[in-house]
């Protein structure tokens, strides 16, 4: 597009990806991708509870070192998730039915945790998926989980608070899923997410984004309009946005690779219409970056059997189309 003379382009919003730390050490392919496409690059798996904690005493950084200080020494960025998450928890913190104690624990782990990458990770998924699957079950809009039933609601302020004091340049973020779908179910968890930013706020509590984590259904109508809306209304807060977990789940579509592409490429576009019209989105990072290897096809495998598609590059490493079309959206923008 045409600059006006004298003009300069904004810089590009940045692109990233997460990346696992067994496969960094066992694919050098894997590894390289990440460098040839990626501004920001994040450890997927190790900075959460089970993989960082695996006793009460541990505190295992190394692999989680070793990704972010290579993103680093290659000129990228990395960010940090996540500390609160309700899946995966390691027994000896789930036997905690004390209070006081999960508390002491909590804001121990956050000190430690983030006090040891401070000035490392731009931003922070200080709390993540909190927001309840199924209100109904789960007696109120958060999800039931051993952080509430254990906490209460208050152990998000209290991550929030050791967030900001453990790592004050760090953004804070609140990273969820299912906030770009039309529907009432997805109006409501917009609602609780903005809620929640307004009560961190309320309480005097610095909260700097809110994720959408993109885990985008082929066959779900992103709902662009809704989007703007909840980007505008974080903004109105002085509330940043970002795309954090992009990929595809195909499993409903019919066809080979060319039609699973295509549909690809429609929900990632209105996807990312959505995103861009509200704010000017942080980063946008995709859950991986090679067909390869996915959580999708463990979790969500095709009915026809076979393989799943849902990054930007296909299993061969090639950029699909939509990859280049989301390169070319974040350079516009
Ligand atoms: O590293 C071990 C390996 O040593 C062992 O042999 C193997 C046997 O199962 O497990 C390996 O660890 C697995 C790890 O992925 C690395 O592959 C864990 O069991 C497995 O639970 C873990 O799954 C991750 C999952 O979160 C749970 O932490 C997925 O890779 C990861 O993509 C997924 O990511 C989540 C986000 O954090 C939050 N949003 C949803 C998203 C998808 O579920």
């Amino acid at each position: 597009s045409a600059l006006p003379p004298g003009a300069r382009a904004a810089a590009p919003v940045p692109f990233g990806a997460a990346i696992q730390f067994n496969l960094f050490e066992s694919d050098p392919d894997y590894r390289q991708s990440f460098l040839d496409r990626c501004d920001l690059i994040l450890p997927m798996n190790e900075l959460k509870f089970p993989m960082l904690r695996p006793t009460r005493d541990s505190f295992e950084f190394g692999p989680a070192d070793q990704l972010v200080d290579w993103a680093r020494a290659n000129g990228r960025t990395s960010r940090g998730h996540t500390f609160v998450w309700h899946d995966g928890n390691p027994d000896w913190l789930e036997r905690i039915s004390d209070p006081v104690e999960a508390e002491m624990v909590l804001r121990e782990h956050i000190q430690r945790t983030a006090g040891h990458f401070r000035g490392r990770l731009q931003s922070w998924d200080v709390v993540n998926e909190v927001i309840a699957h199924e209100p109904r079950e789960s007696g109120g809009p958060l999800r039931d989980t051993w952080w509430r039933r254990t906490l209460g609601p208050r152990h998000i302020p209290i991550a929030f608070a050791e967030a900001a004091r453990a790592d004050p340049d760090a953004r804070l973020v609140l990273n969820d899923y299912d906030l770009e779908f039309r529907g009432a179910r997805y109006d409501a968890r917009r609602r609780v997410a903005l809620d929640l930013v307004r009560q961190l706020q309320d309480g005097g509590l610095r909260i700097d984004a809110v994720g959408i984590q993109g885990h985008l259904y082929s066959h779900f109508e992103i709902d662009p309009e809704a989007m703007a809306r909840f980007g505008r209304d974080l903004k109105a807060l002085g509330v940043g946005l970002l795309a954090t977990e992009i990929d595809v789940i195909d499993f409903q579509v019919p066809g080979g690779p060319e039609e699973i592409d295509r549909a690809a490429e429609t929900v990632v576009g209105d996807f990312l219409d959505g995103l861009f019209a509200g704010q000017r989105p942080e980063a946008v990072i995709t859950w991986g970056l090679t067909d390869r290897y996915s959580w999708v096809g463990d979790t969500m495998p095709r009915t026809d059997g076979t393989p799943v598609r849902p990054l930007p590059l296909d299993a061969a490493y090639r950029p699909k189309r939509w990859y280049d079309l989301l390169r070319q959206r974040l350079s516009q923008a």
